[in-house]
């Protein structure tokens, strides 16, 4: 092991902020796994091997071994939502798990309690919270998060956040988020550009822990957060699980890029019957959806470079509320494709998945390698994590620089970052060395 990454001693403490489908999906699933009841299937962190050396070395250990990961025994929990009910009944309103599943965790998870919530409901219009801080002005809510972090701090060797709560309403950048200074005012003068997720960053950053954004909401991406994030050694990353639809974009578009097939349209549908896809039903939040889902193609297909194939790409991404269906949605995709000399051709995918069992595996990992990340001496300054794209809609990367959105790119891209920081080399792929 590197000797410059302090080990994983103690506990980790998990601040989860937004108590729903995902989040309880992660932190009964994480329980059933300590209690050998179920495996960590789609989890990298957990199940993922690394390959060392030279494909003759035999040498491709997990990566829970190989990186000093906290172990899942060691992961303790607690959040904050807008309901006050505890992760067992939580669980089982969000209807992803087996009642007779969650029963065999039920103390666990009724052990586990919501602390009250910074929700203003011009940000998620969908949503009435009840359990709710009160506070003078966006800057006192904002202490109290920090308060609420240091007191599980007392109970836990280090803590990470990580934001599972529901899409905020679309926003932008705006002066006050050039640098900490301007927010701090902005805090104190309840600056409307100011949306709770940004409030709980902010605590997080301030409390040097390290923060995830599993909703596409305009967060950390904001140059006073990267500037806090460096200066507290507090690692940041991208936004929005990439779970189901751009999960699969991001796999087919490089195929076809790869084979030089053009792409005249792309149109994606859904179909979502949880909180969230009644969230998304208001046009608000959908449009901070939709933007980080359209985003990705524009990346990877480089129509200013091949403009034969990608110049008139029509895409289209909606997302359709529809209750009876509930956590598993169902995603439709049509897609034109042409080929040889212009002849077109179709490809249809219908993937019906289930949004939280994809999602939780993704959380699970985002913490335990943020936690990596600030105790690695090499990453804990940098701010962006990069090397985190693999889990994201929108990856997150230095200012002026074009995100990577290939999934295999951004898997060699992590795997490789693990085998640096642990002092392995590289794996290029060139492979000359077999044929000497
Ligand atoms: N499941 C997936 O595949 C997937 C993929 C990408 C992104 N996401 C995003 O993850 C988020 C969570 O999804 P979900 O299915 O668990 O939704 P959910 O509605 O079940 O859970 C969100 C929870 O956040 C709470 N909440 C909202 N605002 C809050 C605030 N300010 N403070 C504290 N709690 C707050 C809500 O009360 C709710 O319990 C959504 O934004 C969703 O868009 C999910």
């Amino acid at each position: 092991m590197s000797s410059k990454i302090q080990p994983a001693n103690g506990k980790l403490g998990v601040m989860v902020v937004g108590m729903g489908a995902v989040a309880t999906t992660l932190i009964a699933g994480v329980e059933a796994v300590r209690k050998g009841l179920a495996k960590p299937i789609g989890s990298l962190s957990q199940m993922g091997s690394i390959r060392l050396g030279k494909r003759t070395d035999g040498k491709s250990p997990l990566i829970k071994d190989f990186a000093p990961l906290a172990s899942l025994d060691d992961v303790v929990f607690t959040g904050w939502d807008i309901f006050p009910e505890n992760m067992y009944e939580a669980a089982k309103h969000a209807q992803v798990l087996d009642n007779d599943q969650l029963r065999t965790i039920q103390p666990y998870l009724e052990s586990i309690e919501p602390m009250p919530a910074v929700f203003d409901q011009h940000y998620v219009k969908r949503l009435n919270g009840t359990h709710v801080k009160k506070g003078k002005s966006k800057c006192d809510l904002a202490q109290q998060v920090r308060s609420d972090i240091q007191a599980f701090k007392e109970k836990c060797e280090r803590v990470v956040m990580i934001w599972t709560g529901s899409t905020e309403i679309f926003l932008e950048p705006t002066p006050i988020h050039d640098n900490i200074e301007a927010f701090e005012k902005a805090l104190v003068n309840d600056d409307p550009a100011i949306a709770p997720s940004q409030i709980y960053a902010y605590a997080a950053l301030k409390e040097g822990i390290p923060f995830a954004n599993g909703a596409p909401n305009l967060t950390v991406d904001l140059p006073c957060m990267i500037e806090l994030s460096k200066q507290t050694g507090a690692p940041i990353c991208g936004k929005d699980f990439k779970t189901g639809q751009t999960f699969m974009k991001t796999v087919l578009a490089p195929a076809f890029k790869a084979r030089m097939l053009g792409l005249s349209g792309w149109y994606s549908t859904n179909i979502l019957g949880n909180r969230d896809g009644e969230v998304l039903d208001d046009p608000e939040s959908f449009k901070t959806k939709e933007e980080s889902k359209l985003g990705v193609l524009e990346y990877i297909l480089q129509p200013s470079l091949h403009p034969d194939l990608y110049k008139d790409i029509f895409h289209k991404v909606r997302i359709n509320y529809y209750p009876p269906r509930g956590d598993n949605k169902e995603g439709w995709d049509n897609i034109d494709i042409f080929g040889w000399l212009g002849y077109p051709m179709q490809i249809k995918v219908d993937f019906l998945c289930r949004d939280s069992i994809l999602a939780a595996p993704l959380a699970l990992d985002l913490v335990l390698f943020l936690d990596l990340a600030k105790r690695s001496p090499e990453l804990s300054h940098l701010g962006i994590q990069e090397w985190l794209s693999f889990y994201f809609k929108s990856p997150q990367t230095a200012p002026g620089l074009y995100p990577e959105h290939d999934l295999f790119i951004q898997l060699m891209k992590l795997k490789n970052t693990l085998r640096h920081i642990m002092g392995e080399d590289l794996i290029t792929h060139l492979g000359l060395e077999y044929y000497d």
